[in-house]
């Protein structure tokens, strides 16, 4: 009997150990992180767990492309920071950045680099006749056509119709919430919501009745088919990959530039009205003031002007 107990507690006494030296030499080993590290990192951006739709996890989401022409001043790395910043909060994007330029400019391909955003970098150059001259009305030319339709020739070169996916065009210097990029994640051909501070009034938007588009609250050219700015719709791949003509016509009148790319694409009856049935403003279409460098042209005659070796 006494011999039995010493071998129960033998074998107790070793159990015992081998748990513990389990346990110490788990302490030691990393974590089981691809999980971690798929969401962080991984192909899309981190997943927000809240977005609907999302049950599938981040790679089953539809892609949204955000388009944005930008180009040369003194205030575009603010500008591109500042929107680059709020795409990272939204998962499975891919930004489609276009240059109005020659060359892809090292600032741009610098600050994509370090974006942390899956990106394209474009570039192509509106034609001098077309382009706006310094001193003249920004209204006078529309800006950004030739790249945002350089960003569709891209998506139909490298996105083929069985990709599921979203296209929205926004300018580098309006301010959007994140609520804005979940609306748009399942449109079934074109997606609308109100946009703020646009057309010179408070807002402007479709007007939605039993949950379909009836008209617009516009001011300005209110014959227009489409009277929608550029921030307020989004596109379905697919249906841009089913019409392989569809782009921005760069002789558009002033304020149908929009209407001039729906009008190929869908008729108001298949507007998808978002941002609760157009009554929530989630996307502003601010502008920034154009920063004074009087004094740096003051300073530069004296030859103390500012460090161009400081990326601004
Ligand atoms: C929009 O309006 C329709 C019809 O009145 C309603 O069924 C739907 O729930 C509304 N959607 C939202 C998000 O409020």
């Amino acid at each position: 009997m006494r011999l039995k107990l010493r071998n129960i507690f033998l074998v107790y006494f070793v159990v015992s150990i081998f748990g513990l030296l389990y346990a110490v030499l788990q302490l030691g080993q990393p974590c089981n992180c691809s999980q971690i590290l798929r969401e962080g990192r991984g192909r899309h951006n981190p997943v927000s767990p809240k977005e609907p739709g999302n049950q599938g996890g981040v790679d089953q989401l539809p892609i949204i492309y955000v388009v944005t022409p930008t180009y040369e001043r003194p205030h575009q790395r603010a500008e591109l920071t500042r929107l680059s910043q709020t795409l990272l909060l939204v998962p499975a994007l891919h930004w489609i950045l276009v240059e109005d330029s020659l060359k892809r400019s090292p600032l741009v391909a610098d600050l994509l680099a370090q974006s942390g955003l899956h990106y394209t970098h474009l570039n192509v150059q509106t034609p001098p006749p077309m382009k706006l001259k310094e001193g003249e009305p920004n209204w006078l030319k529309p800006r950004g056509v030739e790249q945002r339709n350089e960003a569709l020739r891209w998506l139909r070169v490298n996105q083929s119709p069985m990709d599921r996916g979203v296209v929205y065009f926004a300018d580098d210097d309006n301010t959007y919430s994140v609520n804005i990029f979940k609306e748009m994640r399942h449109t079934q051909k074109v997606s609308v919501w109100p946009v703020g501070l646009v057309g010179g009034l408070r807002y402007e938007g479709p007007l939605v009745d039993k949950g379909r588009v009836v008209g617009f609250h516009t001011a300005w050219k209110t014959h227009r088919p489409f009277p929608i700015d550029m921030a307020g719709f989004a596109v379905s791949l697919t249906l841009l990959l089913m019409h392989p003509e569809a782009r921005f016509d760069p002789n558009a009148e002033r304020g149908f530039l929009e209407s001039s790319l729906l009008g190929q694409l869908v008729s108001v009856e298949d507007l998808e009205p978002r941002a609760d049935n157009c009554t929530k403003i989630w996307v502003w279409h601010t502008r920034t003031e154009k920063p004074k460098l009087k004094q740096e042209e003051a300073l530069e005659k004296l030859g103390r002007g500012s460090d161009p070796n400081v990326l601004v």
